[in-house]
């Protein structure tokens, strides 16, 4: 078969769910990924013929984006900080947010010459831990998670970038870390509400882990308690917390690290312009204010 005559398939099934656009996109993608050949080959050999075994992957990548698969599933990839990162239905989509986040800790710490500890708690796919691990080579790095197969995940995705990032299994609500044993405390929890779960789009809450996305509507602060908490305990004097949040609590989750007697609370927006990340450093005075 063609593969211009594929790409015909393409649009007349997807055009309608997703725009013509969209699925110029996604056909671009699996030329690349399926066929190692530049996006822009069909253009240059508009006669190319594809044999029966890509055919049939193209086909079968047809029918998951049918059901609403993001392609980032379809294809098992995404990129995150330019890493190649491995994706499946137990890990959270990277996010470019999240990138924005990873950006400042390097943009903090990329003078530092001696050994920093990086905790990530909630690592999912390992994006955050493994791009810490590759442009802060000094940083010892571990992820915690509760999901298994978010682990094996992560740990496949730290062979495949070669980086020597940890990955424990760990519950965040009963974590109990040892004091005093991290620089840097980085986390993505759970943050949005049940009840924004009717906007979201249908692939995103079909497809992507619950457990990765939701809180319930009357705790939306359970996770960050827990960790603001924690990360009290277990940073050293001077250690920065840095936290994606949803953007109805920037004041909520900064008053919660008020509390937990962090000074210097960066509350700062992402490229949508909306509340998303707070950044505190821990000073170690005392008196905690209990709630
Ligand atoms: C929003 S995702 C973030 C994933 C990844 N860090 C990222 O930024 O793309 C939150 C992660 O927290 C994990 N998680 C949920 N509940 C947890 C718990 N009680 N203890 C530990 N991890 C948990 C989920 O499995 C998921 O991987």
């Amino acid at each position: 078969m063609l593969l211009k005559e594929i790409k015909h398939v393409f649009h007349k099934e997807l055009d309608q769910r997703y725009g013509s656009d969209e699925v110029d996109h996604f056909f671009y993608h699996f030329i690349e990924h399926y066929l190692g050949l530049p996006k822009f080959h069909l253009a240059l050999q508009p006669e190319w013929i594809i044999t029966k075994e890509e055919e049939g992957v193209f086909f079968r990548g047809l029918s998951a984006l049918k059901q609403g698969q993001p392609l980032q599933y379809v294809l098992g990839i995404t990129s995150f900080m330019d890493l190649p990162i491995k994706v499946n239905n137990n890990v959270l989509i990277p996010r470019p947010e999240t990138e924005e986040l990873v950006r400042a800790i390097i943009e903090d710490y990329k003078d530092f010459s001696t050994a920093l500890r990086v905790l990530d708690i909630g690592t999912g796919s390992g994006c955050i831990a493994l791009s810490l691990s590759k442009y802060l080579p000094m940083a010892i790095v571990k992820g915690i998670d509760l999901s298994p197969g978010a682990l094996k995940t992560a740990r496949e995705n730290a062979r495949l970038n070669e980086l020597d990032v940890e990955f424990v299994e760990s519950d965040i609500r009963t974590m109990n870390l040892p004091e005093e044993s991290y620089d840097i405390i980085v986390s993505n929890p759970p943050y949005v509400l049940d009840m924004e779960k009717s906007a979201m789009e249908e692939h995103v809450k079909e497809a992507e882990p619950s457990m990765a996305l939701f809180v319930p509507d009357d705790t939306p602060l359970v996770f960050y308690k827990y960790i603001v908490s924690e990360a009290r305990k277990a940073l050293v004097k001077g250690g920065a917390i840095y936290l994606e949040i949803n953007q109805r609590f920037g004041n909520e989750v900064s008053n919660l690290l008020e509390d937990h007697k962090f000074e210097s609370i960066e509350l700062s927006k992402d490229l949508y312009g909306r509340d998303r990340f707070v950044k505190a450093i821990n000073t170690k005075k005392q008196n905690i204010k209990q709630k």
